[in-house]
């Protein structure tokens, strides 16, 4: 018999038995529990009318993020707690403040986007505690949720206006406890009509079942796994899933290295990395996906899926990343190139997952900077990619590495490019012979993104944009584009 996926809910420990691994919460919400409050809108974690907020116990304490429902699998949220708009009306009937301070701003108007909007504002009024947030805040916090009627001025003011009125606490305590009741210490095995999802604690338990289970679906913050059901209508008949290994959720500085377990989310992630190259990355950060993805979506899972127009990848790659692949054997390091072998095809053997990624500290001599270019500011996949890391000697550039995504079936470097620019003078010559190079080492495809014309112009024109901006003789402030937005 299988066990039951328990979780916190309205106050009490809820069961679930029956459902298929592959439910999403949203599903559980509306369709199993009747709780429609909850929206679909695009179903794959784009829109933000679906947003929830699930807690969780980490070292003890509660964290509380707002995450897309709608690609969440009912099994990830064994040990949790789940929060929905129904739970932000007061006992007394009484709307919260969140709520009414969208109905004081007039913050909707068709409504069907409201409820994600609330509880993404929700997740920041607790994390605020009273403090008015800053737009930037506000922005970042909003950045996936749409809506098509209201406009987003008046629920910026709600955004704001929440925390003027009369406050309402929330007991992170009570809360804890419950969550620590629910806490299990070994491996977790949920079955349901021919499907199982394995939820293992150890990094010895997920050895074990990688090597057991080798075309099991290896599942993470599922925002790339999520869409491959509610949009591919993939059947994945064994789960195994890694966000309960703490020892894959550290963070650590070691041999001139950040260290980044896999299970780490993207925005935590990135957070930290950050800390060492905040005119480098903050933009990307800030770029990548939206807020309640990057709650869910771990560093891990965009490294291990390996998408050629995936963020990460480029930059991590230019600057000299290594990948730490485990698996019953032990760990085995990869540059991070070396990874990548051809479309959606990595270097991985049976049996291994990536267990960190090591992103060397910035080096005095090395310039590094990153580039995305999207449809969108926020919530929008990458047409390119681009990312510079040169070392320099004095004038010359001593070692280039260059990376783009967008351009190839993989995140690739550019051989081609680079061998122009190696040894030579940093300067326009140089540039333009780095240039014509691009045209050697791409043949970027046409797709719905961008036209292959479209992307060679750009990856060289950004070229030029990393030299203007680190040109030896007279280098361009860093174009911030944050600070146009201001
Ligand atoms: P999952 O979906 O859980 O897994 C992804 C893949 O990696 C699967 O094949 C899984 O089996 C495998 N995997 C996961 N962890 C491991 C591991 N430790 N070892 C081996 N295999 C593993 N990506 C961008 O780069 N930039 C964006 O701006 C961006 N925007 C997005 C916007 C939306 C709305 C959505 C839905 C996705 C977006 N993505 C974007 C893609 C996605 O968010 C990232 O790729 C994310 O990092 C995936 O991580 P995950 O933890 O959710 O992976
Ligand atoms: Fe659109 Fe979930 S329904 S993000
Ligand atoms: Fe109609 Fe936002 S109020 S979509």
């Amino acid at each position: 018999m299988s066990e039951p996926i328990r979780f916190y809910f309205r106050g009490a420990v809820h069961e679930v038995q029956g459902a298929d691994t592959t439910q999403t919460v949203l599903q559980h919400l509306r369709e199993d529990l009747h709780c429609t409050g909850t929206k679909e809108g695009c179903a794959e974690g784009d829109c933000g009318a679906c947003t929830v907020v699930v807690g969780s116990l980490v070292d003890g304490k509660v964290e509380l993020k707002a995450v897309n429902s709608c690609i969440q699998l009912t099994p990830t949220l064994d040990g949790k707690a789940l929060f929905t708009v129904e739970d932000l009306q007061q006992p007394n009937g009484d709307l919260h403040p969140v709520q009414q301070a969208l109905v004081e701003c007039h913050g909707s108007q068709c409504g069907f986007c409201t409820p994600g909007f609330a509880m993404s504002l929700w997740g920041m009024y607790l994390k605020v505690e009273g403090r008015t947030p800053e737009r930037k805040e506000i922005d970042d916090c909003l950045s996936g949720n749409l809506c098509r009627c209201t406009g987003y001025r008046p629920i910026i003011d709600a955004a704001k206006r929440m925390v003027e009125l009369p406050a309402v606490s929330f007991d992170t305590t009570g809360l804890a406890d419950q969550l620590q009741a629910l806490k299990r210490d070994k491996l977790a095995v949920y079955a349901a009509n021919g499907q199982t999802f394995y939820a293992p604690r150890t990094l010895a338990e997920l050895s074990q079942l990688r090597a057991e289970y080798p075309a099991a679906t290896l599942l993470a913050g599922s925002t790339d796994v999520g869409l491959w059901i509610t949009k591919q209508m993939r059947v994945l008949t064994d789960i195994i899933y890694l966000g309960h290994v703490e020892e894959m959720q550290y963070m650590k500085v070691d041999g001139g290295m950040v260290e980044i377990g896999a299970g780490v989310a993207l925005d935590e992630a990135y957070a930290k990395l950050c800390e060492y190259y905040p005119a480098e990355l903050s933009e990307l950060r800030q770029r990548f996906a939206s807020k309640p993805i990057r709650n869910a979506g771990t560093l891990g899972g965009n490294v291990a899926n390996g998408s050629p127009i995936g963020d990460s990848m480029p930059w991590m790659i230019a600057v000299g990343s290594e990948v730490v692949l485990h698996s019953e054997a032990g760990d085995r390091v990869l540059p991070m190139d070396a990874f990548y072998l051809d479309y959606m095809k990595k270097d991985m053997r049976p049996g291994e997952f990536v267990r960190a990624m090591r992103v060397p500290l910035p080096r005095a001599n090395v310039v590094f900077r990153t580039y995305k270019l999207a449809k969108r500011f926020d919530q929008d996949i990458s047409a390119v990619c681009a990312a510079y890391a040169f070392e320099l000697d004095g004038d010359k550039v001593k070692n280039a590495r260059i990376c783009y995504g967008g351009m190839a079936g993989t995140p690739k470097r550019a051989a081609q490019a680079e061998a122009a620019l190696n040894g030579r003078v940093w300067d326009e010559e140089a540039l333009l012979d780095a240039i014509a190079a691009l045209a050697q080492d791409y043949a970027p495809l046409t797709d719905m993104r961008a036209s292959a014309t479209y992307r060679m112009r750009t990856a060289q024109n950004l070229l030029r944009r990393f030299w203007l901006e680190t040109r030896i003789d007279a280098p361009l402030a860093n174009t911030d584009v944050n600070a146009f937005a201001a």
